[in-house]
């Protein structure tokens, strides 16, 4: 798939108040691209748009809340006015919840397949029709690793990740014919706030500006799935393969 190169273009991103948004931020700035950020606190965001021009990046934040489609709408119209017309959008807002069954409640899985599937659906609803009318775009969401099998208390958050590669996935064959590029961005374990409340040892646990730099490189060569980091994802991939009855053994070992 053809790359993007990030110099002089605009980029929309979401989830860029903290952790791998707010990393991924500054390091698509420090490459020239021309960032408008997006995510519900407005005050984290412009600190982050003053700390990014006084470095001599380019920068604008748009306040919005993905899981409302009409905020999306009106926050991708409003970059396009002030920035210029959306060259990629990184839809990457999301949470992480643990569930059990044990004290089944569907409103905690409805409410982050709503973020954090619903998120990029919305954000992809939003600035997708015009990408098609101008014939070309970069769309790169961030999944997750966690999406590839089912795991241990994970059954809402990898359920919306694994709808979202699907989704992704599907949706590639029929873009990359219309000149739109989709990059499934997979991370594994980052170091940010939301990790920060993890109550177990992270196996190869990145920090949020090597993630960056690893997701920024990753579109401007036009990978298909930019995973990381790769031993990880090599380890979760073999496991994808694995008999169900192996899977669930070695799961229960590390459990
Ligand atoms: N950290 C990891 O290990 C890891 C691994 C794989 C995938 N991921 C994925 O990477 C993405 C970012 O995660 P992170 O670790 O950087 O989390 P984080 O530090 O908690 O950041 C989440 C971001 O999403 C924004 N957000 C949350 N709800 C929103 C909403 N309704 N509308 C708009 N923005 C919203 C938050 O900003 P506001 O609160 O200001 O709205 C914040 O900027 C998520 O999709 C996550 O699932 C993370």
């Amino acid at each position: 798939m053809p790359g993007l190169k990030l110099q002089g273009k605009n980029v929309w991103l979401t989830g860029a108040s903290s952790g791998i948004g707010e990393a991924l931020a500054y390091e698509l700035a420090r490459r020239g691209a021309r960032v408008a950020i997006t995510a519900r606190r407005a005050e984290v965001l412009e600190k982050i748009v003053s700390e990014i021009r006084a470095q001599g990046g380019q920068a604008w934040s748009f306040r919005g809340d993905v899981t409302n489609l009409e905020e999306m709408k009106r926050v991708v119209a409003d970059i396009e006015q002030t920035v210029g017309p959306i060259d990629l959008a990184i839809p990457n807002a999301g949470t992480h919840l643990f569930t059990v069954p044990e004290q089944f409640n569907s409103a905690e899985y409805l409410s982050i397949m709503q973020l954090n599937f619903g998120g990029i659906l919305f954000c992809i609803e939003a600035v997708l029709p015009r990408m098609l009318e101008r014939g070309k775009g970069y769309l790169a969401p961030v999944a997750s690793l966690a999406g590839y099998r089912g795991l241990p208390r994970a059954a809402a958050y990898g359920a919306s990740k694994s709808a979202a590669i699907h989704f992704l996935e599907s949706i590639r064959f029929h873009l990359v014919r219309r000149n739109i590029t989709v990059s499934i961005v997979n991370p594994g374990f980052v170091k940010t706030p939301l990790t920060d409340k993890n109550d177990f040892q992270m196996p190869f646990l990145v920090d949020a500006d090597r993630a960056a730099k690893i997701i920024c490189r990753g579109i401007e060569r036009g990978k298909r799935e930019i995973a990381f980091p790769w031993p990880f994802t090599w380890v979760l991939k073999i496991a994808r393969i694995l008999p169900d009855r192996i899977y669930e053994v070695l799961v229960n070992r590390c459990w």
